[in-house]
């Protein structure tokens, strides 16, 4: 059962071209495209003719051809001709999807309601490019949706699937704290790691060397967005009283977790800095690492699926390291029985 009635990352803005994009998003199929005049438009991806994909068609200035037989749609998804004749059936229309561009992230609106413009996530980062840079990606995991829950509320596995890249072993040792908003369905995890090594995604770019004050707040805004504020600053420069912290480096670390179908999922992601801000070298270099790590977790995700598969029951036993993660599941779990009548 998916949770609907929520915005999800739908596309990278930088892959919508005039020609659509097909994708399957919460087991539904969607073509996305941007028409001539730069518009975002999300239409079900089946022709209501013959059930050809309309990913397949052209766009035409503000309109969706059919690649079958040419029915034609506009913007709302309103059939405005076919070939052959002059009246255009009345059920001809196919489902809009609402979409919102933030920056390089497309959000997407699959609920059955009317699109809650107030739900959609805040993502100023993104969009601030005077003191913001951002760069994104998107990979696709062969596994659910709750695996990538688990593997992004619980940190301390960068110790060791991403050595070398953001993991020290700080990381795992580092007790965490969790908070859980119940009302508003979102859970923090806060990992505040002190006078410890600085690795090389944040040696990289910030030229901090040595140790550094390391912090990890996490907010996961479930279902489908989660963020990662990052702080990296000399050791024992804490924020300043009123709140100013200009001495430390902050990074945004966002993911959109996007089920495609129950066993596969989308992991959307993008990093927001601000320091060296519009260095094309640090984009490059971050988006590079990044990619690398994301990969880092598909590989595993995809392994722990291939082992689901493959055995009847899987048992687990949980730590205190995953207080995040469990409490992001009891989360979600709760969001799914308030949609089921008791
Ligand atoms: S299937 Fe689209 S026009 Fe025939
Ligand atoms: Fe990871």
């Amino acid at each position: 059962m998916f949770l609907r009635e929520h915005w999800y990352v739908a596309a990278l803005a930088s892959e919508l071209e005039s020609r659509p994009l097909s994708r399957q998003i919460l087991g539904e199929h969607v073509a996305i495209y941007r028409t001539t005049g730069g518009e975002i438009v999300a239409l079900a991806d089946s022709c209501p003719h013959r059930g050809y994909p309309l990913s397949l068609g052209t766009v035409v200035g503000e309109q969706l051809v059919c690649g079958y037989h040419g029915f034609t749609f506009d913007c709302l998804g309103k059939c405005v001709s076919v070939p052959g004749q002059d009246r255009v059936p009345s059920r001809a229309d196919v489902r809009r999807f609402p979409v919102v561009q933030q920056g390089p992230w497309v959000w997407i609106w699959m609920g059955r309601g009317e699109a809650d413009p107030t739900a959609l996530p805040v993502t100023p980062w993104l969009v601030d490019t005077e003191g913001w840079s951002s760069v994104a990606g998107v990979a696709k995991i062969d596994a659910p949706f709750h695996f990538l829950v688990d593997n992004l509320l619980d940190l301390s596995h960068e110790t060791y699937l991403h050595n070398g890249s953001i993991g020290t072993p700080e990381v795992a040792t580092t007790p965490i704290e969790v908070e859980v908003d119940d009302a508003s369905n979102v859970v923090r995890v806060y990992r505040h790691m002190k006078s410890v090594d600085c690795p090389p995604f944040y040696s990289r770019t910030t030229g901090l060397v040595g140790k550094i004050d390391r912090w990890q707040d996490v907010e996961y805004f479930a279902p489908g967005f989660y963020l990662l504020n990052a702080r990296i600053a000399p050791i024992g420069e804490p924020p300043l009283e009123d709140g100013s912290d200009d001495h430390a480096f902050h990074m945004k670390i966002l993911y959109g977790l996007t089920p495609s179908t129950d066993d596969k999922v989308y992991d959307f992601w993008a990093l927001a800095r601000d320091f060296c801000v519009g260095d094309s070298e640090v984009d490059v270099f971050l988006e590079q690492m990044q990619t690398a790590v994301v990969q880092e977790d598909v590989d595993a995700l995809n392994i722990l699926q291939t082992r689901a598969e493959a055995v009847l029951e899987v048992s687990e036993v949980s730590i205190k390291i995953d207080r995040g993660g469990l409490a992001a599941r009891r989360v979600l779990a709760a969001m799914a029985d308030s949609l089921t009548p008791a």
